[in-house]
């Protein structure tokens, strides 16, 4: 059976003290979905994040890593470092690490490569932009994207993926996709799995929304059978927004 998940992508937001802040936030929030909780604090503040939450049930997640062991890649971390402080789990392929710092389908693929030889688990976003969906070229944009970047796995890394559906257009703009395009377009990302695949990776993987989820939204969205979870930003740094999109299941 796939996860139920939310997870808040803190993107570069909070110094250490208010980091602390909505740590301490959130771990006065009560649970009552069954939902698995992650946050993914900047780098600076993981390794607190993870000592602040540890004895909580939520995960402490990373927002992206580099895909070679180590060396000289001044500025980056690798997945043993990850690994290292606890971190289990790590955002790949958003769409800001896409636009903003070139990450390509074929280094996303060495990313994900990476990620499993050292035993973590990967929220693999992507996503169509507003000229894409217009065009009507949604379907065929998100499935270039998982096909490039995953489609060179064996079925049984799959246990080890998350996909995460962001379409550009709905990140940060307050505009979400109705549920019905969520919908349509997690039943195409499923379709496309079991075409390649079969029944049981379809099943099994979990697939989050991404896109300006809301208090206000979530249900209706999570709603939507072939939609597990959200990876939420804006409304993640408010502990009880987070907590109410949390509880929508
Ligand atoms: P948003 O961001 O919720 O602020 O739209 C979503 C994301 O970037 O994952």
């Amino acid at each position: 059976m796939r996860k139920h998940i939310v997870a808040g992508n803190w993107k570069m937001n909070n110094n250490h003290s208010e980091t602390h802040q909505l740590l301490s936030d959130l771990k006065q929030q009560t649970k009552s979905s069954n939902a698995e909780v992650m946050v993914a604090p900047t780098y600076v503040n993981l390794q607190y994040a993870v000592s602040e939450l540890g004895g909580t049930d939520i995960e402490v997640i990373a927002q992206n890593m580099h895909f070679a062991d180590n060396g000289a890649y001044t500025g980056e971390v690798s997945a043993n470092m990850l690994n290292s402080i606890g971190v289990k789990t790590v955002i790949l392929g958003h769409s800001e690490r896409r636009a903003y710092f070139n990450e390509t389908d074929e280094s996303l693929a060495k990313k994900v490569d990476q990620t499993l030889a050292n035993g973590l688990r990967s929220i693999f976003c992507f996503g169509e932009e507003l000229a894409d969906r217009k065009a009507g070229n949604q379907e065929a944009v998100v499935e270039s994207q998982i096909k490039n970047a995953l489609f060179h796995l064996e079925a049984s890394a799959w246990q080890h993926i998350v996909l995460a559906y962001e379409p550009v257009w709905a990140i940060g703009t307050g505009e979400t996709a109705t549920p019905e395009q969520a919908q349509d377009m997690h039943a195409f990302i499923r379709k496309t799995l079991r075409d390649k695949y079969g029944d049981e990776v379809a099943e099994n993987t979990t697939i989050l929304y991404g896109g300006s989820v809301k208090p206000n939204n979530a249900k209706e969205i999570f709603g939507k059978p072939d939609v597990d979870g959200g990876l939420i930003g804006g409304a993640s740094l408010k502990a009880e927004d987070f907590f109410a999109i949390v509880n929508a299941f």
